[in-house]
């Protein structure tokens, strides 16, 4: 049994205007990103653990992705909304600085006023253990996002995009779990991050080596990246 989308023809502003995920949090991400690169299929899987600071507009994850079934490679990522500023860290301790190219305003949080609702109030799972949620859809410098959060508290649950990148068509599947409320640890969300300080500045690009470059650290369309 399901529901189907209730689909409003004329979307509104106040539609989505509520839907807000907590100003701190953090969580554990599980995705796939599926790019085609010079007509081949690049499969990149990988988990990462996120620290969300909405106050002092920084968002700090440590990634693993494997690439084509590669060994896996793991970052540490810094995103400075305030300063602009993207900080990645390789597992050899070699620190890059790039343009975040995003401003401060972006990472509102927020679902955007003119998202589309896709789904409302589905139920998940069953029973006392199930939880409802709804599903917005909205653009995103020409990538398409379905974005499911509880709907009781906004609280992000999964996303999907697709779109392209740099000319590569893509899609990527992303699970939000273990979500806790606060930061446990601000001292990892320093600026600029330990070891960073003298860091060189590095144009990114996507490269079939590996995503290294535009991709890494930059995952929710729902957070502004
Ligand atoms: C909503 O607004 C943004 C920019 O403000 C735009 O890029 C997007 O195409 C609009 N529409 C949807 C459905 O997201
Ligand atoms: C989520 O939390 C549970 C309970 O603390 C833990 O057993 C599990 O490994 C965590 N999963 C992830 C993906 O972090």
């Amino acid at each position: 049994m399901y529901t189907i989308a209730v689909l409003l023809a004329c979307v509104g502003a106040t539609w989505a205007a509520g839907c807000c995920i907590p100003p701190q949090w953090e969580a554990t991400t599980s995705f796939v990103i599926s790019m085609i690169h010079n007509d081949k299929l690049v499969v990149a899987p990988g988990y990462s653990m996120m620290a969300y600071d909405g106050v002092n507009k920084v968002l700090g994850q440590y990634e693993t992705v494997y690439l084509n079934s590669a060994t896996p490679r793991s970052y540490g990522v810094l995103l400075d909304y305030k300063t602009n500023t993207k900080y990645t860290l390789n597992s050899e301790g070699a620190c890059y600085r790039s343009t975040l190219n995003r401003d401060v305003a972006e990472l509102s949080g927020c679902i955007p006023n003119n998202a589309t609702m896709v789904s409302q109030n589905i139920v998940i799972g069953i029973g006392s253990n199930s939880m409802k949620v709804d599903t917005y859809k909205f653009n995103f410098e020409g990538s398409a996002a379905f974005v499911t959060v509880s709907s009781e508290n906004c609280i992000p649950v999964k996303e999907v995009i697709r779109g392209s990148l740099e000319g590569n068509n893509f899609i990527q599947d992303l699970q939000y779990q273990n979500i806790t409320g606060g930061i446990s640890h601000p001292e990892n969300l320093v600026v600029p991050p330990k070891g960073c300080e003298n860091a060189p500045m590095f144009s990114a690009h996507f490269a079939s080596d590996g995503f290294m470059g535009n991709v890494i650290g930059r995952r929710s369309v729902f957070l502004g990246l």
